[in-house]
């Protein structure tokens, strides 16, 4: 949510900073900024709309030598909180008489009660934001101390709320100062200058060496120095890592979006989601993060999936197979709602926290509160290195690759494939036999070359969301397992095409929604084979003598369920648990051409951003 970029180093920041911005637009793009300090102070450029606006106000940026002279500088593309997205609102903003900059991710929650001291103190507002309360406080402090630095520091002490800020002065102009608290800043160290960023693929092409600042860590940069000191002044030192992916993967590669690439990733992302942690041999799998030996799960009574978005329908198919495999007590929570519920939560409780950026700020919050109560806590991440992972001290990580398009893919089928190890890993450590883990890992073996298959169905996919462009509402039936892949059919139908869709459990149709069924109405059954495949069918038959068209997400072979529909989408056959993961890769492919079609700005919806940091 928001994308920061900040340079100091040797070479002209203007297009390390905005070439920067375009990887991490798809963060928020409402509106993107840019401040350059050189020895004529700082100047800020700033626009509503996307980057590439900004850099059409650029002009021929690249033989300006007034901007082509800044070797230091901080960006921003934003997704607007306090304040519509406007040139005004944009980031970044200016404190004092414009002696400070900053960017900002985050919310200041006391930002009224800071305005209204700071307006009686004579300072002036241009913007709705809470971010330029935050600048005049910096600038303020900076005529009482010596250095951003310190200024920055007291500034931090007086808020509340959440930021992962980059800021300079007109003073030291190839000083940046970062720090952060709930939103995630990486540093990234090369040969005599430094890379800041809210995310790491606006480092890697530049370096693979990074630092990730933690919880109230303030950071001082000039050129390749980089001085780390708590909120307190005291120095911090934090460790260097690597990157473990290549800048290839933040590119296109040849697809037309972010999202068909990373639908097409799928076969290798599950591969290497799955690499290493299947036993063949004792029919179990081996998670090594988990760091939970056969007699502490033994002990576990429960385990309590939460997260958001995509992720939490990933927790239904967790808990599903937690019951059907473990035979143990699981729920699923959504993490906003788990946070402020007072849950009743205990040691022989597992919470496992699921997110793809393991940033997203209820889902953090819900791991606090389950560590606080005394829970066992892991974390289900792909970020590597983000909060959620760090926090929950132990985990698994999907290593999907980094996902950029804003509607999940593979980090979902990365999370089933997870879980259902998860699921294993627990049954055997309770009554499943060894033969029947044999039988399931073989099952999990099978996923990728199955996800293969679905994937080249896309063509026919597509054929099929010809007939379904001009619609205004759809709904996505399923039971059992296929009840969380409708619910994820539903989703990223109405993230990227904006056709109003929901997903329902089959059974609920008719306590309600069957009143919104008439001539016409798309319905997607998910009918893959499997217990309650019959009475999908029958739920099919009450909407069709309403006059829906149905959509049917068969098995292949399934003739009776062929004729009964009016359009098929084939999975090739599968047991239905990793059914989950080949039928919603088909919903994926239905999701991408219907939104295609419409011409839809398929990698950037409207309103949405990739990671909400914010509650
Ligand atoms: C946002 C994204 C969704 C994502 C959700 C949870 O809403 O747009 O795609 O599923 O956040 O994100 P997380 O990173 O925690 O999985």
């Amino acid at each position: 949510m928001c994308g920061i970029v900040g340079y100091s180093g040797g070479r002209s920041a203007a297009s390390i900073l905005l070439n920067g911005l375009k990887r991490l637009e798809y963060r928020g793009y409402d509106s993107a900024g840019i401040a350059l300090g050189g020895p004529d102070g700082v100047c800020i450029h700033k626009r509503e709309g996307k980057v590439a606006g900004l850099v059409e106000q650029l002009g021929d940026y690249e033989n300006r030598p007034e901007i082509q002279r800044a070797h230091s500088g901080i960006a921003h593309t934003r997704w607007a909180t306090h304040g519509p997205p406007t040139t005004a609102n944009a980031h970044p903003h200016a404190g004092g008489s414009g002696e400070v900059v900053l960017v900002h991710n985050g919310i200041i929650e006391n930002h009224s009660s800071l305005r209204a001291k700071l307006q009686a103190d004579g300072y002036q507002f241009v913007s709705e934001t809470d971010t330029e309360v935050l600048s005049h406080l910096i600038a303020r402090e900076l005529l009482e101390t010596e250095s951003l630095v310190d200024a920055v520091r007291l500034a931090l002490t007086q808020v509340v709320g959440t930021f992962g800020i980059c800021c300079m002065c007109a003073a030291e102009p190839d000083v940046l100062v970062v720090a952060r608290r709930g939103s995630p800043i990486v540093i990234g160290l090369a040969e005599g200058e430094t890379i800041v960023a809210s995310d790491a693929s606006a480092i890697i092409s530049h370096t693979r060496q990074v630092i990730y600042l933690d919880d109230d860590d303030v950071a001082r940069i000039e050129h390749g120095s980089v001085d780390i000191s708590s909120l307190d002044a005291r120095p911090v030192t934090r460790e260097t890592a690597d990157i473990d992916w290549s800048s290839d993967a933040v590119e296109k590669g040849g697809y037309a979006h972010y999202m068909l690439k990373e639908i097409h990733d799928q076969p290798e992302a599950i591969r290497n989601a799955i690499r290493g942690r299947l036993d063949a041999t004792r029919g179990t799998a081996v998670l090594a993060g988990l760091n939970l030996e056969p007699r502490d799960l033994v002990d576990l009574q429960r385990v309590v999936f939460v997260g958001c978005g995509t992720s939490l329908n990933a927790g239904l198919v967790g808990e599903y197979a937690v019951e059907d495999f473990a035979a143990m007590l699981a729920e699923v929570e959504q993490a906003a709602e788990f946070r402020y519920r007072n849950p009743i939560v205990s040691s022989t409780d597992l919470l496992l926290a699921i997110s793809q950026s393991g940033e997203t700020a209820d889902t953090l919050a819900a791991v606090r509160e389950a560590a606080e109560k005394g829970a066992c806590v892991a974390g289900l991440v792909n970020v590597v290195g983000s909060t959620i992972a760090r926090e929950a001290g132990r985990g698994i990580y999907l290593h999907a690759g980094p996902e950029i398009s804003v509607a999940s893919t593979k980090a979902f089928t990365c999370q089933v494939a997870v879980l259902l190890m998860v699921a294993l890993k627990m049954g055997r450590s309770r009554r499943m036999s060894r033969e029947a883990g044999i039988q399931i890992v073989k099952e999990i073996q099978r996923v990728p070359e199955l996800v293969e298959r679905v994937v080249a169905t896309s063509d026919a996919i597509a054929m099929v969301a010809q007939h379904f462009t001009e619609c205004q509402h759809m709904f996505y039936i399923g039971r059992g397992y296929m009840y969380p892949v409708a619910l994820e059919g539903a989703l990223k139908i109405k993230e990227i095409s904006y056709v109003h869709a929901e997903g329902y459990h089959a059974a609920e149709l008719k306590h309600g929604p069957i009143a919104l069924l008439e001539k016409g109405t798309p319905v997607v059954a998910v009918l893959c084979e499997g217990p309650g495949k019959d009475k999908v069918l029958g739920n099919v038959a009450e909407c069709q003598a309403r006059g829906a068209v149905v959509v049917g997400l068969i098995t292949e072979g399934d003739e009776e369920s062929r004729d009964i529909c009016d359009h098929v989408i084939e999975v090739p056959k599968s047991p239905h648990y990793t059914a989950t993961i080949t039928a919603t890769v088909a919903l994926q492919l239905f999701a991408y051409h219907v939104a295609r079609l419409r011409d839809c700005p398929i990698d950037q919806p409207r309103n949405l951003a990739k990671s909400v940091t914010v509650e």
